[in-house]
């Protein structure tokens, strides 16, 4: 499949998505926006993908917000729209039955900093900024930043971050729990190759349910919750990668996992 706002790439289980508009500092447009959903469902269909990192072209931004000079002229139906696009989008990144990783390797901003708000694992180079400054425009976040990242950092953290519309670099941005580790520039991709490989190894029916577990189960009661947890446990071992995963221990040998 090709794409005129993304580079998609397989490599073994893991997939790679980078936003490739490196002259715009990969905002998003409508385009970026459809492009992504569509190959979001591309990748979930090989359901060889085990794990997905998201991450921007050229060295300065991972996405530094939604397409500004696209949003200008819009009035607003049209900003509707364009919202629900990218919450559409970003909500199928969140349900993706496997983990999704966010390189952050530059600016993470407004709708950029939304995008990795729904990846799993956020990891940042030394260089990121990140921040929602849509103030500064005098709007409020529109892809889902108001609600992700008050659950991420807490209320007013985000309330701090959302109303002074400031950039904190990626050492603030682990001190506030925003982003789970930062690194030198050269680091960040192999990093997350490694991380997403470590996750391809795991049996892929156990990270698509943990995943579930952790989104669905956040916003229940923990008894219900836990419930859950237990029913997922107990399906779990119906299939042919826990009798494999369990068989392989016993037999002191690494586990051949298919995701049945
Ligand atoms: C469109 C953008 C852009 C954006 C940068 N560019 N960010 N174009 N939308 N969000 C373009 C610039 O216009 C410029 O193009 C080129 O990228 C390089 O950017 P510069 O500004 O020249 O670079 P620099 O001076 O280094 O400043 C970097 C920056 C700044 C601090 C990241 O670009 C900036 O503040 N960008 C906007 C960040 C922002 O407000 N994001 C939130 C948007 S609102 P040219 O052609 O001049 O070279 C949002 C809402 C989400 O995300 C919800 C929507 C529903």
């Amino acid at each position: 499949m090709t794409y005129e706002t993304l580079i998609v790439e397989r490599s073994g289980h893991v997939g790679t998505i980078t936003i490739n508009r490196p002259k715009a500092l990969n905002a998003l447009n409508s385009m970026v926006l459809k492009e992504l959903a569509r190959a979001i469902h591309e990748l979930t269909d090989v359901d060889a993908v085990r794990a997905l990192i998201l991450t921007g072209a050229g060295d300065r931004a991972f996405v530094a917000g939604a397409d500004i000079a696209e949003m200008a002229p819009m009035g607003p139906w049209q900003a509707r729209e364009f919202s629900e696009l990218g919450h559409v989008a970003f909500a199928l990144l969140e349900d993706l039955p496997c983990a999704t990783i966010a390189a952050i390797n530059g600016f993470a901003l407004g709708g950029g900093l939304e995008l990795a708000l729904s990846c799993d694992l956020l990891y940042a180079s030394e260089k990121a900024k990140l921040g929602q400054p849509e103030v500064n425009l005098a709007v409020t976040p529109g892809f889902g930043g108001s609600q992700r990242l008050v659950r991420l950092v807490g209320k007013t953290r985000a309330k701090e971050l959302i109303f002074t519309g400031d950039f904190v670099d990626a050492q603030k941005a682990k001190e506030i729990g925003l982003v789970l580790e930062v690194m030198k520039p050269e680091e960040l991709m192999p990093h997350c190759q490694k991380v997403a490989e470590k996750i391809a190894s795991k049996g892929p029916l156990a990270i698509a349910k943990s995943k579930r577990l952790v989104e669905r189960g956040y916003d229940m009661p923990l008894r219900a919750a836990n419930r859950q947890e237990a029913e997922t446990f107990a399906l779990l071992f119906d299939t042919h990668d826990r009798r494999e995963g369990m068989a392989a221990f016993l037999e002191k040998r690494p586990p051949v996992y298919t995701g049945k």
